[in-house]
């Protein structure tokens, strides 16, 4: 049994401003994974056109992604920064993803049924076949480590029963083009082409919530800028929304078993102890016992250190749009090589003739 050489892909879509949320919950596992293994991280601009066609300053969004990317610690060099419509072959494995696809299977996904909202029959086509080309983004290189929110779960096993069928459909022209891989799907002998895809959810910080209100996910489109701190904010920005941060009279607890029904005290607690790469209970073994008024401070102060040397280094790199775009065009290039290889056996398995 031979098994695929592993691969670390991940996406993050040209949309609103990157906040704590964003930092915490996926680049800066990003940025972990990078000495272990082979990373892939793809600003995933075609995405970001299945909600709402037009955006104001695209351009701008894509590089401010890239930039965080780089600022937080990504080695441009050593792994592949790119965005997605750089590569045309994303949406050339999706058109074939279509095809294998069922209707049935797009239809339960609940974030387009989130999305789409009452009106479905108005949501773009894009927008249902999302999770298709998000299966096409990983699997173009034969990706089979995925770096997500929760929330990607059911996207990742939808791509793994893409990639299922497409293996069991095409067996024996895998075979014939000698291009498969023999894996265990289970328990179950499969002869492959495209691995089955591990989703990566675990972290220090897999949820940050709103500052507002702690049962809300930190969002880029609550519509208070309150509730999250945004990776462009200046300290004194960070310190106003830590200190109207929402909050209850109690002390904080000595165990982390006392954080149960406080979630506005269990985020900071959680935010504090991810920036800081401590456990909760450890953080909670330092502050038990003291109120919010001498807690608060303590975290504006780490949530500056950590976060101010980002900042500026964003805000360097955004003023240099060569320097971005050289990043961007040189991981295109690099993943573009990887990824016409695979569609070349893709096309012959299929039985395209070019
Ligand atoms: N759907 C992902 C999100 O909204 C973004 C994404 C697109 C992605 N393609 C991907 C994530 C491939 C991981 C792998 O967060």
């Amino acid at each position: 049994m031979t098994a695929f050489k592993p691969l670390v892909f991940s996406g993050v879509q040209p949309t609103g401003n990157l906040h704590l949320g964003n930092y915490l919950g996926a680049i800066r596992k990003f940025v972990a994974l990078q000495a272990d293994n082979d990373c892939i991280y793809c600003v995933v601009d075609l995405h970001s056109i299945t909600a709402q066609l037009v955006h104001e300053d695209l351009k701008g969004q894509i590089r401010s992604i890239a930039a965080a990317f780089i600022a937080s610690g990504i080695d441009p060099e050593k792994h592949i920064v790119f965005n997605q419509s750089a590569v045309p072959q994303h949406a050339e494995l999706a058109w074939i993803f279509n095809c294998v696809a069922r209707i049935g299977w797009m239809n339960r996904m609940t974030q387009f049924k989130d999305k789409a909202g009452k009106d479905r029959e108005n949501a773009s086509l894009g927008l249902l076949a999302y999770p298709s080309l998000m299966a096409a983004d990983i699997l173009v290189y034969r990706g089979t480590h995925v770096p997500v929110g929760d929330d990607q779960k059911q996207h990742l096993e939808l791509a793994r029963d893409i990639a299922m069928k497409f293996n069991l459909d095409f067996r024996d022209n895998i075979r014939a083009t000698g291009t498969g891989v023999d894996i265990l799907v289970g328990d179950e002998p499969v002869h492959a082409y495209f691995p089955m895809v591990e989703p990566m959810i675990e972290g220090p910080a897999p949820r940050v919530m709103s500052l507002r209100d702690g049962t809300k996910k930190m969002s880029k489109s609550d519509p208070s800028d309150l509730s999250r701190i945004n990776l462009m904010d200046d300290a004194e920005t960070i310190s106003k929304k830590i200190r109207k941060a929402k909050t209850d009279p109690e002390a904080l607890p000595s165990e982390a078993e006392g954080l149960k029904g406080r979630p506005e005290a269990e985020n900071l607690v959680g935010i504090y102890a991810a920036l800081s790469d401590r456990s909760k209970a450890d953080v909670l073994s330092e502050f038990g016992g003291q109120q919010f008024s001498t807690f608060k401070p303590a975290l504006v102060d780490l949530a500056v250190t950590v976060l101010s040397p980002i900042t500026a280094e964003m805000r360097r790199l955004m003023d240099d749009t060569a320097h971005i775009d050289a990043i961007l065009r040189n991981g295109g290039e690099r993943a573009r090589a990887r990824a016409e290889k695979t569609m070349a056996e893709v096309s012959d398995i299929i039985g395209f003739l070019r």
